[in-house]
């Protein structure tokens, strides 16, 4: 069960991480969760290299769902999308056991969840050519100047994640945090890898994200571009 259930500290990686590990609250039913559900839903990757089909009852397209927060949006997605299979990734446990929870009561059949750092994931478990779209929606902005190198959104990750999308699968990625959309967009023309589109043919309509709320609220504006890989 990778780190999961025992509170290891994390090896030191040669790239720097997009998160800070904190442990966060959980709540008696998301700890429950975590160790009575993640058998059936949770994906241990001790394995160099996952089966990305073998993981889902169904094969179908692969959706990777990257730092999912609790869950919200990608159990919503799941059910409108039966006929897609959706990856979450998420390193924040409490979200992962809420996820898991509703996964559980809803029976969903499509969602399958990884804890793990996603540029590990990337780098260590996930074929080349694979994913048919990933989605990163409000990920952290990392707002001060001495933080940006934390971002996620960087060249050498776009080019990463490229490898493991199909040709003309698609990336969305959504923020509300202004600085960090002209940042992604700069990132993403720079890497040359992937081109503007109108609308995704996987996901019919982007849902409100937990995030993405809390921003409206603080009167932010939402930037949201979807692409495709060329
Ligand atoms: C601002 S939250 C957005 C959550 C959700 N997408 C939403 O819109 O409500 C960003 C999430 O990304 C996760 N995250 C950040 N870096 C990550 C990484 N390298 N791998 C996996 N998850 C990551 C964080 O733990 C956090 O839950």
């Amino acid at each position: 069960m990778d780190h999961f259930l025992i509170n290891q500290p994390l090896h030191q990686p040669s790239f720097i991480r997009s998160f800070v590990r904190r442990e966060g609250r959980f709540t008696k039913a998301q700890r429950s969760a975590l160790i009575d559900y993640w058998p059936y839903y949770g994906v241990d990757t001790h394995q160099q290299s996952l089966n990305l089909d073998e993981l889902f009852i169904k094969k179908q397209p692969i959706v990777i769902d990257i730092g999912f927060g609790n869950g919200e949006s990608l159990l919503y997605l799941a059910k409108q999308h039966a006929n897609l299979n959706f990856l979450g990734v998420e390193v924040y446990r409490p979200g992962i056991g809420n996820l898991l929870r509703n996964i559980y009561l809803e029976k969903i059949e499509n969602i399958r969840v990884v804890n793990k750092d996603v540029v590990e994931l990337l780098q260590n478990n996930i074929s080349t050519n694979s994913i048919s779209s990933a989605l990163i929606w409000f990920p952290d902005p990392w707002p001060k100047k001495r933080h940006h190198k934390r971002r996620l959104i960087q060249v050498h990750f776009l080019e990463l994640l490229a490898t493991k999308i199909v040709t003309e699968g698609e990336l969305s990625i959504a923020t509300d945090w202004k600085p960090y959309a002209e940042h992604i967009q700069e990132t993403v023309q720079q890497c040359r890898l992937f081109k503007k589109c109108q609308a995704s043919k996987f996901i019919k309509h982007r849902p409100q994200t937990k995030f993405e709320r809390r921003g409206k609220k603080l009167g932010h504006e939402v930037f949201a571009q979807t692409y495709i890989k060329k």
